[in-house]
């Protein structure tokens, strides 16, 4: 056999870390002990050196379909070959039309128009300028503040981190925008500690929203955002009844309600989106990670037909949103996207979800009684466990955890500070739940 010219780069372990400024990492301590993956394959991480690991987190709550699936592969492969770009700007091509289509049928009531972008944070400022956009166009402009929700995250714009309500991501950025405000989070260990699913106590939560409203005045908000399940502050499920009411109070004050469902969506919490599972539509949804299984970056927004409609009226010529970006609806990532749908659709992975969420909560809560954990909250196939902090060095016990599990025991999961989360691909078993608890419970057990 003649020697391929190709060169195995993605399994060769770089000689010099450094020029890589990492994201959200702590790159000191990175660069001292990397945990470098090279391949992926179904519910697996491999090494450099070809040590498995077992995806606990779908990447970063992303590969719902599994890693490197042969069909979404295979599409990415035969759409670069066929087209590579095309500008969405005044012309289009007929995956981004096909995927549109999918991914509003996919979506609960008449949320039925999808505006397309790259990330998870571009479909949260997208949504929120869809807002102000929408009141602009509807006559109500003073309609500018966008309430969002403490422990919330909404990506890294500056959008996202004027609504979102992690200070970390906050406080070493200036003002951001003015004009935002936040409804309380809906956390109470007393009161929740050690639930399966949604909490009975907190739907009162919602009823804040009035306040804001006494605070700025009835016709001044816009738009409500709020993630059903805020996952990046480790697992926080919806109290009974809270999305509901919170869905009342915006159609009481006539204010828009934007589900961001970058984690939510396809398939985390046993259905296409977690508006479903509540029984709530919103006016917005945002999306990203799950639409593509992570394989190629997409994001986008899906808005109720009123919305829409509501910009096609003036001259035909004239561009109704003056918004975009160049890679929206790109050839890669809707063909990524299509192949993703049909796999989740082929092998029913939401209903999967749906169906393994009891045998996934029994297992995540057999860690109660370990040392330091202090409260473990499961919905769909989610769970966040909070350890005890180390007095005087917060996230330390977190850090521990995570290179433990990689290390030594062959798990990736995400930390928040001494909070561990959990999100599998779709596609577990119920030997690999037990296999990931197990690991998670000798990783506990060894933290110093
Ligand atoms: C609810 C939510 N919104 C927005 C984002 C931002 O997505 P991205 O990192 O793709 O910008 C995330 C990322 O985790 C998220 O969880």
């Amino acid at each position: 056999m003649p020697q391929t010219s190709r060169v195995p780069v993605a399994t060769s372990v770089p000689n010099d870390l450094e020029a890589f400024w990492m994201p959200f990492t702590a790159n000191r301590a990175f660069k001292k002990r990397p945990r470098l993956i090279a391949r992926a394959k179904d519910m697996h991480y491999y090494t450099p050196e070809g040590r498995p690991v077992i995806d606990a987190a779908a990447g970063l709550w992303c590969a719902n379909a599994g890693h490197n699936r042969d069909p979404i592969v295979a599409a990415i492969k035969a759409q670069a070959e066929e087209l590579d770009f095309a500008p969405s700007f005044q012309f289009g091509h007929p995956r981004a039309f096909e995927l549109a289509s999918r991914i509003g049928a996919l979506a609960p009531g008449d949320l039925d128009h999808v505006f397309f972008c790259n990330s998870g944070s571009e479909a949260v400022d997208t949504a929120l300028k869809m807002a102000l956009a929408y009141w602009n166009v509807t006559g109500q402009a003073q309609r500018q503040r966008l309430i969002g929700r403490e422990r919330g995250y909404h990506g890294v714009g500056f959008g996202g981190i004027s609504v979102g309500g992690l200070g970390n991501n906050r406080k070493q950025f200036g003002m951001a925008l003015a004009g935002a405000d936040h409804l309380p989070h809906t956390y109470n260990r007393e009161q929740q500690a050690f639930t399966k699913g949604e909490p009975e106590w907190g739907a009162h939560l919602a009823d804040d929203l009035e306040r804001l409203v006494a605070l700025h005045g009835d016709n001044t908000i816009a738009a409500v955002i709020v993630e059903p399940m805020p996952g990046s502050t480790a697992v926080l499920p919806p109290p009974k009844g809270y999305l509901q009411r919170l869905r009342a109070l915006c159609d009481k004050y006539g204010i828009l309600l934007i589900f961001d469902e970058v984690i939510t969506g396809f398939g985390r919490l046993g259905h296409p989106f977690a508006a479903e599972r509540y029984g709530v539509i919103p006016d917005m949804i945002t999306f990203a990670k799950g639409v593509t299984s992570g394989s190629v970056p997409m994001g986008g927004v899906i808005v109720r037909k009123h919305i829409h409609d509501a910009f096609m009226k003036g001259p035909e010529h004239v561009v109704e949103l003056f918004h975009g970006y160049t890679y929206s609806a790109h050839p890669l990532a809707c063909a990524a996207g299509l192949a993703t749908l049909d796999v989740y659709r082929d092998e029913k992975l939401f209903e999967r979800a749906k169906a393994l969420e009891p045998t996934w909560a029994d297992a995540a809560m057999s860690l109660k009684g370990l040392p330091r954990v202090l409260d473990i909250r499961t919905v769909g196939l989610t769970v966040g466990i909070d350890l005890a902090s180390k007095p005087d060095a917060v996230g330390k016990l977190g850090y521990e955890a995570m290179e433990r599990g990689f290390h030594d025991e062959g798990i990736m999961f995400r930390i928040m500070g001494d909070s561990l989360a959990m999100s599998p691909p779709l596609i577990v078993s119920e030997a690999q739940i037990g296999e990931i608890f197990g690991k998670v419970a000798k990783v506990i057990k060894a933290l110093a």
